[in-house]
């Protein structure tokens, strides 16, 4: 028996090597493997063995037939992997749709950061951008507010735990920026006037999230630097934006108000984009809506960046984009815009 199994495997082995086409494979199948094959014959010749023998010969015999069953199988893929593409050349049909990439778009606050910084652009101003890692300088003092100032308490801002930077002679305490004031300072350090620029990014508070707050939200800088610049052009610059921004008939107040790095300040409305003015939920029936911090740079603020406070003068002014976009989308709740939920991100 066993001479008998080497002898037809060596004979498999040629003729499964000389196989050439799927049907030569499937006729080496039925001999060896079908209902009136060899497999079958080996099977039936068994009944003439001893019973010792008959155990011995029964497994030798399955081993063959798992070893040949495997080997078609395997040729059957060569043919099948082979004839692919074979296949494909002529029936390919030209007509049949492609499979379409997914394709993405920007996210609502990069696509309103950059409606907003088009229209400052069109008026003249630059982009440019800082670190949100940021020293305890450039975010507070630089910008005239004091070491005991409450917003440089560590209730509302993050500071970093990083070993002192050696190169670094004014400050050694690391934070993430609390605003996007900071370019200013890195800007006016860097360049002469006159100069325009618009810096967008993001900033950082540990403030507890709800649908209203986020640690982490984005603003948008503006700060003009020249001769002779007058709060008269801040309104004008200002009005020109909202109308821009939000429709020809948008009005605009600015409010008194105090920023350490502005002097004279104010806090800017808008007439309210849903009830125009009227009074409604949006705007808690006031007609107004508040949308961003402005002032005249305070001489301070010059000193420290080595400017002429005779001069020159300024504006300043900051935004925060999540505001915005929430109140041009009408949406009420900030967290959307961070939990990557494509239902909502596709709306935009
Ligand atoms: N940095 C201010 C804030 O975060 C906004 C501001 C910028 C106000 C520039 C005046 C001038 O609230």
């Amino acid at each position: 028996m066993q001479d008998r199994i080497e002898q037809l495997r060596q004979e498999f082995s040629v003729k499964l090597g000389q196989a050439a086409s799927k049907e030569a494979v499937e006729g080496l199948r039925i001999e060896y493997l079908g209902r009136k094959g060899i497999m079958r014959d080996l099977l039936s010749a068994m009944a003439g063995l001893s019973a010792e023998e008959k155990p011995k010969a029964g497994s030798l015999v399955n081993v063959f037939k798992n070893e040949i069953t495997a080997a078609i199988d395997a040729k059957f893929k060569e043919f099948s992997v082979s004839d692919a593409p074979a296949k494909k050349a002529g029936d390919f049909d030209i007509t049949m749709p492609g499979i379409a990439p997914g394709i993405g778009h920007k996210h609502p606050l990069t696509q309103v950061t950059e409606e907003i910084c088009q229209i400052f652009v069109r008026m003249g101003f630059e982009i440019a951008q800082g670190p949100e890692v940021e020293t305890e300088y450039y975010n507070f003092q630089a910008l005239n507010i004091p070491k005991d100032h409450p917003s440089t308490d560590a209730f509302d801002t993050f500071f970093l735990d990083l070993a002192p930077h050696k190169k670094n002679k004014i400050d050694h305490n690391w934070l993430l920026r609390s605003q996007t004031s900071t370019v200013q300072i890195r800007v006016m350090e860097k360049r002469k006037p006159p100069l325009k620029i618009i810096a967008p990014g993001r900033v950082f508070r540990p403030d507890a999230t709800d649908a209203s707050h986020s640690f982490m939200f984005h603003q948008i800088e503006g700060l003009l630097v020249d001769k002779k610049v007058t709060f008269a052009e801040l309104k004008g610059a200002l009005a020109l934006f909202a109308s821009q921004m939000f429709g020809p008939g948008t009005k605009t107040r600015f409010r008194p108000h105090f920023f350490p790095f502005t002097e004279p300040s104010a806090e800017v409305d808008i007439s309210c984009i849903i009830c125009s003015g009227r009074g409604c939920r949006v705007c808690s029936q006031k007609g107004w809506l508040e949308v961003l911090g402005a002032g005249m740079v305070n001489p301070a603020v010059f000193d420290a960046v080595g400017y002429d406070s005779e001069k020159y003068t300024g504006f300043a002014f900051g935004m925060g984009v999540e505001r915005l976009a929430m109140l041009k989308y009408g949406i009420t709740d900030i967290r959307l815009f961070y939990e990557n939920d494509l239902r909502f991100l596709r709306q935009f």
